[in-house]
């Protein structure tokens, strides 16, 4: 297993270029499915949850290759197979996004049920509801979810949690379904608009997407396409937060500012100074210490879950006291253990932490829990005194696209080393 050494207080000078979103691509890729064809996927980012995406893909049938460092073909032409695999989707839950389109496609699913993770319990009843509304036959026998349909049938769904996952995979298998689905409470995210555009790319009629009625049309056939990955908004929210707990200076290039609104409303009410310029942000806290400010995560456009994580390293030097709360995952607070190995002051109260402001953090050896976490964990070690060591950093490469070499750019004190104390 690999580490991050960090040794802190360098303050962040330059250019970062944002990489394609993990949250997009990976339904994006799931989506090859609905189609027998040859697509190319642009802007796709090299991460440990794509490589586990290609691999269940490739044991559905398909074939890839990559074109260009982060250009993906895709040939789906001989794609039959229709079992995801207990070993694949126990890497990773996402793999469960190859049931809306394996259901749109061959009419039958059979996905490994996926089980919790660090964060949380991460079900899927609210995705098989939607299918069954769609008119799917739901059997869950030894731990697989088998999914059927004799046909689909348009229907109302409305979903008692927004969720993301069971937004998407509807959309996916609303597409090939016979007259109108309405969805109802759908997620409004980035990554639900992309999949929805790259669909419509594809031939299928869906109004609505970014609003929280999305309405399908469903279609006889579909065509495969090319199409490129929006940025990865988390990604640009995570320098961001770099930038602000070591006082720097960057310019973060190709994202979506709109993408981010809250974050940076938020990062602004701490104290940084961010402009936005058309695909860039110039970012810049010249604060000692940030302003603490209170956080809630809610689904977008609101403060995501995802970068929960990282502002609380943030605030962990504020000057002040922080209410951070999490109302998405049941268990999204493991990294405050870790930042108080740092010194930080956080005291978790059920699903919100009370941050205190420290004037400075201490480096220590850390460990990495969970991928949000992990990114965590590297913001503090930036600024702590000292030297700080991340274990467990195959959580970071799940979604953060070459993170430490991006970091040097910008001027950071990170190597990647081998962990020996955590056997291989
Ligand atoms: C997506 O997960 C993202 N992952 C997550 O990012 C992100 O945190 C999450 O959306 C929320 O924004 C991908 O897109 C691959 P949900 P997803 O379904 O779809 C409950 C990261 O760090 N729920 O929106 O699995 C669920 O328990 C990852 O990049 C049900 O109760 O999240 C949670 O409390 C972490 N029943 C809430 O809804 C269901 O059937 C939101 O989950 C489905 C979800």
């Amino acid at each position: 297993m690999d580490k991050f050494v960090i040794e802190g207080g360098e303050r962040l000078q330059g250019t970062v270029r944002i990489s394609g979103s993990k949250n997009a691509v990976l339904p994006l890729l799931a989506a090859t499915l609905l189609r027998k064809g040859t697509y190319t996927i642009g802007n796709v980012p090299r991460l440990r949850d794509v490589n586990t995406m290609i691999r269940l893909l490739e044991l559905l049938g398909v074939k890839t290759k990559w074109a260009e460092e982060n250009r993906l073909s895709i040939d789906t032409r001989d794609a039959e197979n229709h079992v995801a695999p207990y070993d694949v989707v126990k890497e990773m839950r996402a793999s469960v996004l190859v049931l809306g389109s394996l259901v749109g496609a061959l009419r039958k699913a059979t996905v490994s049920y996926p089980g919790g993770c660090a964060i949380g319990e991460r079900p899927i009843n609210l995705h098989l509801k939607g299918l069954s509304a769609l008119g799917c036959d739901i059997n869950i026998r030894e731990g697989y979810v088998d999914v059927t349909a004799k046909s689909l049938k348009g229907s109302r769904i409305i979903f008692d949690t927004i969720t993301v996952g069971g937004t998407e995979n509807i959309l996916m298998a609303a597409v090939r379904a016979k007259g109108e689905t309405i969805i109802e409470n759908a997620a409004r995210e980035p990554e639900v608009i992309d999949l929805a555009c790259m669909l419509k790319k594809m031939g299928a009629k869906i109004e609505g997407e970014g609003t929280e009625v999305i309405r399908i049309r469903g279609v006889d056939d579909l065509e495969p396409c090319d199409y490129d990955v929006i940025p990865d908004r988390i990604e640009a929210g995570t320098f961001l937060a770099a930038c602000g707990i070591t006082r720097g200076n960057i310019i973060v290039e190709r994202c979506v500012p709109r993408h981010i609104k809250a974050i940076i409303d938020k990062l602004k009410e701490a104290g940084m100074d961010i402009v936005e310029d058309g695909d860039s942000l110039k970012a810049a806290m010249t604060r000692k210490r940030p302003i603490a400010v209170d956080v809630k995560t809610i689904p977008y456009p609101g403060f995501p879950t995802d970068m929960q994580a990282q502002i609380m390293a943030l605030m962990s030097i504020s000057k002040g006291v922080s209410a951070v709360q999490e109302t998405i995952f049941e268990n999204r607070m493991m990294h405050a253990a870790e930042l108080r190995r740092m010194g930080a002051d956080i005291r978790v109260i059920g699903h919100a932490a009370i941050v205190k402001g420290k004037d400075m953090l201490s480096g220590a050896k850390v460990m990495a829990t969970d991928l949000r976490a992990s990114a965590s964990l590297i913001i503090a070690g930036l600024a702590a005194y000292g030297t700080t060591e991340v274990s467990r950093i195959y959580h970071i490469d799940r979604g953060y696209e070459s993170i430490e070499k991006k970091l040097r750019g910008l001027g950071a004190k990170i190597v990647r080393r081998k962990d020996e104390s955590m056997g291989h």
